[in-house]
């Protein structure tokens, strides 16, 4: 990178050091496993907005369709492997993420949509490195999609609150997000 930084994406404050590549891509089947259950979990936290923000429940469930596809490519690309998506360990990061934040509806949309943009980086990073195969595609077709739902939770919560109020939680969010990324330990994860 050049002197100048580049700026981070869709509202993130930090970049993911390229080099976490290395690690993500070091065990694919347990990437994939961590990959999978994140897409399931993303779906089924949308199944449960659904009930709780006010006219967005037909979007909601597009975007939980969406992800729900997603599990089924990454589960298939697992059955490729003679593997599948098996128990859920928990993600660290997500975790991390969900307790440094708030809990109030503003904070639990905000925070869908922080985890979507650094899956958009990540998922763009991890493309990029991976060897040419179904896993490189994967991760370079789901991309965009992960940076329409990030697009989606930003829209609604602008949509449900005054803006100054949306601006802070989602800086405070930010900050608490970066800081997150800088220490969690580098594993075969998607986060
Ligand atoms: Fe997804
Ligand atoms: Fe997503």
């Amino acid at each position: 990178m050049g002197p100048i930084m580049a700026a981070a994406v869709l509202g993130l404050k930090s970049h993911t050091d390229p080099a976490w590549t290395k690690v993500a891509l070091s065990d694919e089947i347990a990437l994939l496993r961590d990959h999978a259950h994140l897409e399931r979990k993303a779906a089924g936290h949308m199944i449960t907005l659904m009930g709780q923000v006010q006219g967005a429940a037909d979007r909601l469930l597009e975007n939980a369709r969406e992800e729900l596809d997603h599990f089924a490519r990454v589960s298939a690309l697992l059955a490729a492997r003679g593997a599948e998506p098996g128990k859920d360990p928990g993600n660290p990061y997500v975790q991390a993420v969900a307790q440094a934040t708030g809990k109030s509806l503003l904070d639990r949309v905000l925070r869908m949509g922080i985890i979507e943009a650094r899956s958009y980086e990540h998922f763009t990073l991890l493309g990029e490195a991976a060897p040419e195969g179904n896993l490189k595609r994967m991760f370079l077709e789901l991309k965009d999609s992960e940076a329409g739902h990030h697009a989606f939770f930003i829209g609604l919560a602008y949509e449900h609150w005054p803006r100054a109020t949306v601006r802070e939680h989602w800086d405070k969010l930010a900050d608490a997000e970066a800081e997150i990324v800088a220490h969690i330990e580098w594993g075969p994860r998607v986060h």
